[in-house]
């Protein structure tokens, strides 16, 4: 037999899709699709309407076949049905004298029709809605403020710089907005912290600043509690982790560390250094800047660190004389 187009490959496979079938079968990688006798039918359908999109030069049926095979079977699943008719379709043709480069161009083609429809099916839903995050992380943060206001108003910051940070490092609006969810409630462990440690007028023994450390991983266990906000508690457990390991509480190291949590770290210090604490006053943005710069790839993120100096004109030189001072944010 000779066929020599495309369309004559569709009109004359489409008088016998039934004798495609096994073929497509044969095509089949998915050992639940090749047991389940249910596919034949709609497999069948489709090479028919595979054909019959050949012959008339254009797609017919196809998203409609795809909607309602991807809500049966799977996106994925229905997808490989669709591969595997395009295949049969391919192999029967090799008899013809057909271009087929041209033949297996327009088949991609039929398939992307097919692909176009069950795209929605794939994308996986938000697990969370971001309504919900913020109604949680409102009310959080309105617990921390009654207990503590000064933190509060420390987080709100620290969100604000975060998300400068984060849109600097090129993440996009909404992985910059999760980040800054994150460094909202980096402290929310405070709640549990002692009087006598969260409000000391003075600088704290190392006893007390053992129960101040506390506060990273009790946070990431309030918001484990949360459904809406529990994708937030490893990066807030890991918001005191330093890049070379020497952090807290699991003294994770370099790319260990959630890339969001070193982003929360340099705008927590960033933003801890500028403002008065209870045992030190605040030094200025610029000689915060030299103490990130000095820090950068040691305490902190390089590429953190290189995104917050870059949201400055002209960042600070890096000098001698803050080379000693230790940076604890608490
Ligand atoms: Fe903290």
């Amino acid at each position: 037999m000779s066929v020599l187009t495309v369309a004559g490959v569709g009109r004359t496979l489409g008088s016998t899709p039934r004798s495609l079938l096994a073929s497509a079968v044969e095509h089949l990688h998915d050992a639940a699709l090749v047991a389940n006798p249910a596919i034949d039918v709609p497999l069948e359908v489709l090479l028919d309407r595979l054909c019959l999109s050949l012959a008339v030069a254009k797609p017919v049926g196809l998203a409609t076949w795809a909607e309602r095979e991807g809500k049966r079977f799977g996106p994925a699943p229905a997808a490989e049905l669709a591969g595997a008719a395009c295949h049969a379709i391919a192999g029967a043709a090799r008899t013809f004298e057909v271009d087929h480069g041209r033949l297996l161009a327009t088949l991609e083609i039929l398939k992307g029709e097919i692909e176009r429809a069950l795209a929605p099916m794939r994308q996986v839903p938000s697990p969370v809605a971001p309504a919900l995050s913020a109604e949680g992380a409102d009310a959080l943060l309105a617990m921390l403020a009654e207990r503590d206001s000064a933190t509060c108003s420390h987080s709100r910051a620290t969100g604000e710089w975060t998300r400068r940070v984060a849109e600097a490092m090129g993440f996009d609006a909404e992985a910059s907005a999760f980040i800054e969810l994150c460094a909202l409630l980096h402290d929310i462990g405070k709640i549990g912290t002692p009087d006598a440690v969260l409000f000391k007028p003075g600088p704290l023994t190392d006893d007390e600043w053992a129960v101040m450390r506390e506060h990273a991983a009790a946070g990431g266990r309030i918001l484990e509690q949360i459904p809406s906000l529990a994708h937030c508690a490893p990066i807030v457990r890991a918001h005191h982790e330093r890049y070379d390991g020497a952090g807290y509480p699991d003294r994770c190291a370099g790319n260990d560390i959630p890339m969001e949590a070193r982003i929360v770290a340099v705008a927590d210090a960033f933003h801890a250094m500028i403002s008065d604490r209870p045992y030190r006053r605040a030094i200025a943005p610029r000689a915060a800047l030299t103490i990130l710069s000095e820090g950068r790839g040691t305490q902190w993120d390089p590429d953190a660190v290189d995104a917050m100096l870059g949201l400055f004109k002209r960042a600070a030189k890096p000098a001698s004389r803050y080379a000693d001072q230790r940076v604890s944010t608490a």
